[in-house]
């Protein structure tokens, strides 16, 4: 078996934390993390993440008990904090013994930290400023992941370079910080356990693995598209806001640039009032995500896919992907 000492060394909070070999969590992804791609990645010693993105309550119960189904190894649950049954979602995870539930998409709701505690499971939370970073630490957050503009998905406006100097040097020493945004190999992956991270998140990295049941036109699109083609969506009227998503150029990023000018100047005709025309811009997207991973329209769905994009270049079982990366840490680490 291969063996990885700088690594491991570097890495051993947080597989100690996470509980597994090591310390490389595969991001959740809705539609693409689910009971096959989760399994595979925690049986290569990584740390799957179901996405329950909108999943009703039965849905993830049957999901976490499918996973189970297919691996032994510990793997967490990403939850929405916005989603209306986010309660009863963490009442599903205690149910089933899941050991660490992962807070996505915004501040945690009152109650809910202490909820998922309670219940014996780990929380992990995301931090986008150093400032709350602290506050969530405080308010019982177990680890956080800080990610950067580069990643897939929902992002925000800071690089993953600035976000690890600004809380790496002040939290990493006392706290587990997970690094996500940008990560396509292993080099990287040492650059931030040297810095004092404890472990690392990918997303684009794992989406096309062989084990994901993304389409095979989304995987296509995957390995023809570089860098620059994963662009973040812009918000073209100030009133009229926009969560940017990171994506692949296509006819659906091109149309929400139309569809956000159409709506504004039907706001200035006054012909739709502001709730109207919000709702508008935040629907466009509705399913988008979905058309693209399991329908495989790539041209009007959502590729939601980060700057490493580039360096997805085939299909790899995901056991190949982590090995991969583990042995070009341990060799910039060794040099
Ligand atoms: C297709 C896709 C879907 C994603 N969906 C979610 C999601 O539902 N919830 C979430 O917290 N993060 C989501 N992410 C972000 C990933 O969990 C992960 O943090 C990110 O991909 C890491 O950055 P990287 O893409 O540069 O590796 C998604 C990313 C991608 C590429």
């Amino acid at each position: 078996m291969t063996t990885y000492p700088h690594t491991a060394a570097l890495m051993q909070r947080g597989t100690d934390f996470l509980g597994c070999e090591t310390a490389i969590m595969c991001g959740a992804m809705s539609w693409v993390s689910e009971r096959n791609l989760v399994a595979a990645i925690s049986n290569a010693g990584g740390f799957g993440v179901i996405a329950c993105g909108a999943m009703t309550p039965e849905l993830l119960d049957r999901e976490i008990a499918a996973t189970k189904a297919l691996t032994a190894k510990a793997f967490g649950v990403n939850l929405i904090t916005m989603h209306p049954g986010l309660f009863d979602l963490i009442a599903v995870c205690r149910k089933h013994g899941v050991t660490h539930v992962v807070l996505a998409g915004g501040i945690p709701p009152k109650g809910s930290v202490e909820a998922i505690k309670e219940g014996g499971a780990k929380v992990i939370c995301f931090a986008p400023t150093l400032a709350l970073a602290k506050k969530l630490l405080r308010s019982g957050a177990d680890a956080m992941v800080i990610e950067g503009m580069e990643a897939g998905g929902h992002i925000g406006p800071v690089s993953t370079s600035v976000l690890t100097q600004e809380i790496l040097p002040e939290l990493a020493a006392d706290h587990l910080i997970f690094v996500a945004g940008g990560i396509g190999r292993g080099e990287a992956i040492a650059s931030y356990l040297e810095m004092g991270a404890a472990g690392v998140q990918l997303g684009t990295r794992f989406a096309c693995a062989t084990e994901s049941i993304a389409h095979p036109d989304f995987k296509k699109a995957f390995f023809r598209a570089n860098a620059r083609d994963a662009t973040a969506s812009v918000q073209v009227d100030p009133r009229l806001p926009v969560i940017p998503v990171r994506a692949l150029k296509n006819k659906g990023t091109e149309e929400f640039t139309a569809k956000q000018r159409e709506v504004a100047a039907l706001l200035d005709a006054g012909e739709v009032d502001m709730g109207e025309a919000q709702l508008q811009i935040e629907h466009f997207w509705a399913g988008a995500l979905r058309r693209a991973v399991i329908d495989g329209d790539v041209e009007n769905g959502s590729v939601m896919a980060g700057q490493s994009v580039g360096m997805v270049t085939k299909e790899e079982p995901a056991a190949d992907i982590i090995a991969e990366l583990m042995s070009q840490c341990e060799a910039a680490l060794a040099r």
